[in-house]
C-alpha cells in the first residue's frame, strides 16, 4: 500500500434511512473533515445498497486528506456477518439474506472491502478510542436505533455477531420493545420507555454480568432523559463516539483485518 496519508482509512457505516462515510485518522480515532451522507435507496437491495456505498467513497476520495487508492475500505452493515455473508436481516431488505456482501462491495468498488457488523463496529471503536477504552473484562455495548445491537468486547477483544437484541424476554424478542423506534411506535414517554430499558438491562446483566454497559445509537444523546433511571450492578454511560463510532469502527475493523493495525 502507498504512504499518502497512511493514517487514514475510510468507514462506512450502512443504516436503514442513511449511507454515511468518513475519512477517519486511525491515530485520533477521528474523522478528518466531514461526514458524507446519502439516503439508503430505497428498496435497499445488495446491488443499489453497493451503488450508494461507491458514491460515499467516489466523494471521500476526491479530498485532499484522502487515503491512498488502494487502501482498503471498512462497511459496517446492520446483520450478522459471518465470512463476509449476511446471515440474517432483521431491519433491511430480506434479499440480504445469504448474499456475500463483501464480494458484492468488493467488486462496486474495484478494492478491498472488510465488512463487519455495525453495532460489533460500534463497540469496537468505543472500546479502543471511547467510553469503554482500557476497561478490562466484559464490557457490553448495545446500541438503540430500529433495532437493538449489541457488541462483546473482552479485554478491548470482539467477540463478534453477538446479537444480544433478539433475545426473548417476556415473549417477545426484545428489540421490538426497547429499540429507539419501539418507543417511538409506541408513543411512549421517558419514564415508561426506562422501564422497558430495565427489563431489558437487568436480564442482559443476569447472563453475562458486564463490568461496564455502554449504549449507543442516536437515541445516547438523550441519555439524560432515561439512563439515570436505570438501576443495575454494573455503570451504564452513554456511547463517547455518538454517531461517528459506526464509521470509525468500520475503519478500524478493515485496518486490523488487513493488518494495517493491531
Ligand atoms: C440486527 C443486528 C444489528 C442491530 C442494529 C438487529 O436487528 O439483528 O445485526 O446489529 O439490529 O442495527
Amino acid at each position: 500500500m502507498s504512504k499518502k496519508h497512511s493514517s487514514h482509512v475510510i468507514g462506512i457505516d450502512i443504516g436503514g434511512t442513511g449511507i454515511k462515510g468518513g475519512i477517519v485518522d486511525l491515530g485520533k480515532g477521528k474523522l478528518v473533515g466531514e461526514r458524507f451522507r446519502i439516503d439508503t435507496p430505497q428498496p435497499a437491495t445488495p446491488q443499489s445498497v453497493a451503488k450508494a456505498v461507491a458514491e460515499v467513497v467516489d466523494e471521500l476520495m476526491t479530498r485532499p486528506e484522502a487515503p491512498a487508492a488502494d487502501s482498503p475500505v471498512g462497511i459496517t452493515f446492520p446483520a450478522i456477518i459471518s465470512h463476509g455473508i449476511a446471515l440474517s436481516a432483521a431491519n433491511v431488505d430480506k434479499s440480504w439474506i445469504n448474499a456475500d456482501v463483501d464480494a458484492i462491495f468488493t467488486a462496486e468498488l474495484g478494492r478491498r472491502v472488510e465488512v463487519v457488523n455495525d453495532a460489533d463496529a460500534a463497540g469496537l471503536a468505543e472500546a479502543r478510542y471511547g467510553a469503554g477504552e482500557d476497561v478490562d473484562g466484559t464490557v457490553l455495548v448495545i446500541t438503540l436505533g430500529t433495532g437493538i445491537g449489541s457488541a462483546f468486547i473482552f479485554n478491548g477483544k470482539l467477540v463478534p455477531n453477538v446479537e444480544l437484541g433478539h433475545l426473548e424476554i417476556d415473549g417477545v424478542d426484545a428489540e421490538t420493545k426497547a429499540s429507539a423506534v419501539a418507543r417511538e411506535r409506541d408513543g411512549i414517554d421517558w419514564d415508561e420507555y426506562a422501564v422497558r430499558l430495565q427489563r431489558y438491562f437487568s436480564h442482559v446483566e443476569f447472563l453475562f454480568s458486564p463490568e461496564l454497559f455502554i449504549v449507543g445509537g442516536g437515541i445516547s444523546k438523550r441519555s439524560e432523559d432515561f439512563l439515570p433511571q436505570l438501576r443495575l450492578r454494573a455503570p451504564i454511560v452513554p456511547a463517547k463516539l455518538k454517531n461517528d463510532a459506526g464509521i470509525v469502527g468500520g475503519a478500524l475493523e478493515a485496518a486490523i483485518h488487513f493488518k494495517l493495525a493491531k
